[in-house]
This record gives structure tokens, C-alpha cells and sequence, in this order.
């Protein structure tokens, strides 16, 4: 997606200016070209010289420091890049974006622009609570930037919190988002994903091989189309996309809780997890030993959550997946008419390229106006937007609350 994009980044000076050389090379890895912008401060912390080198451009620091009397860098730039890109993004830069001010190159150069831009913040944890600061954000935001959340954690400063400048691989989904269609903006989207696991003991469990990655990347290309997205996610070994709100959740049960306090407020509910149908009806205190000879282990029924929401369901769309071994589509179609959803994407564990943990899957939309639309083997990311896209044809034809 990013293959041939005119990228302009803009540097401005906090620590983290250190990491836009390994964003600028992640940049150019996924296909695009880069032009570096650096304000004065940013050269303190990063040389021109390494962003030259890795961005094979000239990179661009001053106002007045071209030599050539009519070459406006601030317009060329301008004019030149597909989008803007500006991380680190101190405080200071982005008082001076929010209030219209111009008295350098970069902002000089974002005041002459159009483009899409995407701002990502990165100081200290008090600046960033700074009421100002976040009122600029908002104004930012409001104005059609897209505005990342920073990370959470260890600051140069010494303290935890949030502050961090976001990990390379969520710029880039950002980055993505910028050119891709907002066709879900206004959505809120609840997705779950991966596993259950039900403890048998404090050491033990029973769980199955789902991986989230499906789920991820339905979560993930929601909000690139600009939903708001709430990610209910079992214990897996992958780092969750960059959404509004990610829950944790370990049980059936926990899941359960978390999904029917969440959905009343959804439009469309995916229930990608693969929730384990049953627990241990105790789960010891004490770690079970095998001295005192082979355990029974009573199971109970989890609870069926994807049939719960689909009892008490009126509007919003709910598509559950259905993974089998045998009678792929029969199955699929008895469990969505059974449990009341609007869609079941159906795939076959035994198909080379779909199932758990591969990055590929092969999946069968099936929906209640009676459509089945199989698909050849692809990415598990190319999977989730045309899974969205099948859900937007559904609700373009069951009108704008998808009501039956
Ligand atoms: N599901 C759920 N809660 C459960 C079990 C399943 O919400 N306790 C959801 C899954 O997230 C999925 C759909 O139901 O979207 C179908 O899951 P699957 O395990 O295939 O269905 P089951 O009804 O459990 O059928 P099976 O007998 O094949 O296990």
C-alpha cells in the first residue's frame, strides 16, 4: 500500500528523534520514498547526515539555507508528498501546527499543505497531560489530522507512562490508514480474538491453537477504515493492532463478562475468538499432584457468548467464524442461523493456507440474505477488508442500523 507513496517526514527535536532512522528505513522497506524535513532542535539529538544516508534525499533543516534565490522548499515539499509524517512530534511542534504558526521549514511547510498528515506525539509524560498540550491534540484531530496515541512505558526521563513514541510497526499501520478509505468512520466495531484458557490448577489449563491473528488483523483493518475499535483479546503470543481500547481477558467466563458489557454500544460485533466450550468445573488452589493417582476432570459448559448477543440483539451486525473439519458449509450456515448472527465466515482446518497460526487463510462468507462468496487463499490481512467489505454491501442492503 505504501509502494511509490511520497512520504515527508518531519523530525522535531526530542529524544526519540533517535528512532526516525529506523522509521525512515521502515518507510522505504515498505516501498515508499522520503524526504526528511529536521527542525533545529531534532539535528541536536540525529544528524542530517543519517537520514541523508538512509533516505537518499537531501534533508531539509533550514528556511534559508538552499543558496538557490527561488527554490521554496516549503512549497516544493509541499506539493511533492503524498503525506506528511511527523515523529517524533514534540509539544512545542504541536502548539505551533495547532495555532497556525509558521517560523521554521517544517511548519512552515505544513502550514503550505494539504495532504494527509499523521502526527505522532512523543515527551515527557506531564507535558503530554499538560492540558494545553492535549487540548492541541484535539484541535488537531478535529481539523482531519490523524493523531496517534503515544506508548506506554519507560521514558528517557526516568519515569513509566505514557509518552513513548509509538513502535515502528504502528506508525506504519497508521501510515496505511492515511490511504485507505474511511468507509467505516463513525463505526464502532467490537472484534474478539484468540484464545480462551481455562485453568485445571495454578500451574495448568486447557486451551486450543488459535492464534489472534485473525482477529488482529480484522481489528487492525477496522480502524484503518476509521472505526472506532474495541479489541476483547485471550492470552496469545502477538502484539495486539494499535486501537482504542484493547481488553485482556485469560476465561470463557472472563470473555463473556467483558463482551456483553461492550456490545450494547457496538454496530458490528466479529466474534474471531475461538472460546473454549468448556472448563474445569473447579480449578484447584494448589497445583495437582500426580502422587495421589490420575484425576477425573469434570467439564461444564462454558457460556455460548456469541448466542447470548445473538438472543438479545436488535440492530448492528454480528458475524461469528465457524472453523470445522468436516461439512464446512452446512456446519457454518446451522451455526449462524442457530445463533442468530448476520454473517459466518467459515473456513476448514484442513485446507492448506487457512487455520490457526499461518499468516494466509481461505475463507466462505456466508450471510443471512442468503449469499455465500468463497475465497482463494490469501493474507489473514486481505481477509479482514473483504470480510468489512462484505459486512458494508450487508448493511447497505439492510439499511443503516442493519435491522431485520
Ligand atoms: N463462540 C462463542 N462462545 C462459545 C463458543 C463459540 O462466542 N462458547 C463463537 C465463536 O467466537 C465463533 C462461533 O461461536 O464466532 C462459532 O464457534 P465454534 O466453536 O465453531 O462453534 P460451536 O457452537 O462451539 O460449535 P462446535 O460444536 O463446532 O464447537
Amino acid at each position: 500500500m505504501l509502494k511509490n507513496k511520497k512520504i515527508v517526514l518531519g523530525i522535531t527535536g526530542g529524544i526519540a528523534a533517535y528512532k526516525a532512522a529506523e522509521l525512515t528505513r521502515a518507510f522505504i522497506k515498505a516501498g515508499a520514498e522520503v524526504k526528511v524535513i529536521m527542525t533545529q532542535s531534532a539535528t541536536e539529538f540525529i544528524t542530517p547526515l543519517t537520514l541523508r544516508t538512509l533516505s537518499k534525499n537531501p534533508v531539509y533543516t533550514g528556511m534559508f539555507e538552499s543558496g538557490e534565490p527561488y527554490d521554496m522548499a516549503h512549497i516544493a515539499l509541499a506539493e511533492w508528498a503524498d503525506a506528511f509524517v511527523i515523529a517524533p512530534a514534540t509539544g512545542n511542534v504541536i502548539g505551533k501546527i495547532a495555532s497556525g504558526i509558521a517560523d521554521d521549514l517544517l511548519t512552515t511547510t505544513l502550514m503550505a499543505q494539504n495532504k494527509p498528515t499523521l502526527i505522532c506525539p512523543a515527551m515527557n509524560d506531564k507535558m503530554l497531560a499538560n492540558p494545553f498540550v492535549q487540548e492541541n491534540l484535539r484541535k488537531l484531530a478535529g481539523a482531519g489530522y490523524r493523531v496517534m496515541q503515544s506508548g506506554v512505558g519507560e521514558l528517557a526521563c526516568n519515569v513509566t507512562g505514557p509518552g513513548r513514541l509509538p513502535e515502528i510497526p504502528e506508525i506504519l499501520d497508521e501510515l496505511e490508514a492515511l490511504f485507505t478509505v474511511q468507509d467505516f468512520a463513525g463505526q464502532k466495531v467490537l472484534v474478539t480474538a484468540g484464545p480462551t484458557q481455562e485453568p485445571l490448577d495454578p500451574v495448568r489449563y486447557i486451551t486450543n491453537h488459535s492464534s489472534g491473528k485473525m482477529g488482529y488483523a480484522l481489528a487492525k483493518a477496522a480502524h484503518q477504515r476509521g472505526a472506532k475499535v474495541t479489541l476483547i483479546s485471550g492470552p496469545t503470543k502477538i502484539a495486539p493492532p494499535k486501537v482504542e481500547t484493547v481488553i485482556f481477558v485469560r476465561t470463557a467466563q472472563e470473555m463473556h463478562r467483558a463482551v456483553m458489557d461492550a456490545c450494547s454500544k457496538a454496530s458490528v460485533i466479529i466474534k474471531a475468538a475461538a472460546v473454549a466450550d468448556y472448563r474445569p468445573r473447579v480449578a484447584a488452589g494448589e497445583k495437582i499432584k500426580k502422587d495421589r493417582g490420575l484425576p477425573g476432570i469434570e467439564l461444564v459448559r462454558n457460556p455460548d457468548i456469541i448466542a447470548d448477543i445473538g438472543a438479545k440483539k436488535n440492530k448492528g451486525i454480528l458475524v461469528g467464524f465457524a472453523m470445522e473439519t468436516q461439512d464446512l458449509l452446512a456446519n457454518a450456515r446451522q451455526k449462524m442461523i442457530r445463533k442468530n448472527m448476520d454473517m459466518i465466515i467459515a473456513n476448514n482446518l484442513r485446507d492448506e493456507g487457512a487455520g490457526f497460526e499461518g499468516d494466509t487463510n481461505i475463507i466462505t462468507i456466508l450471510d443471512r440474505l442468503g449469499r455465500t462468496v468463497a475465497l482463494d487463499k490469501m493474507t489473514k490481512q486481505e481477509a479482514a477488508h473483504r470480510i468489512l467489505d462484505h459486512i458494508r454491501s450487508f448493511k447497505a442492503k439492510k439499511g443503516p442500523a442493519g435491522k431485520k
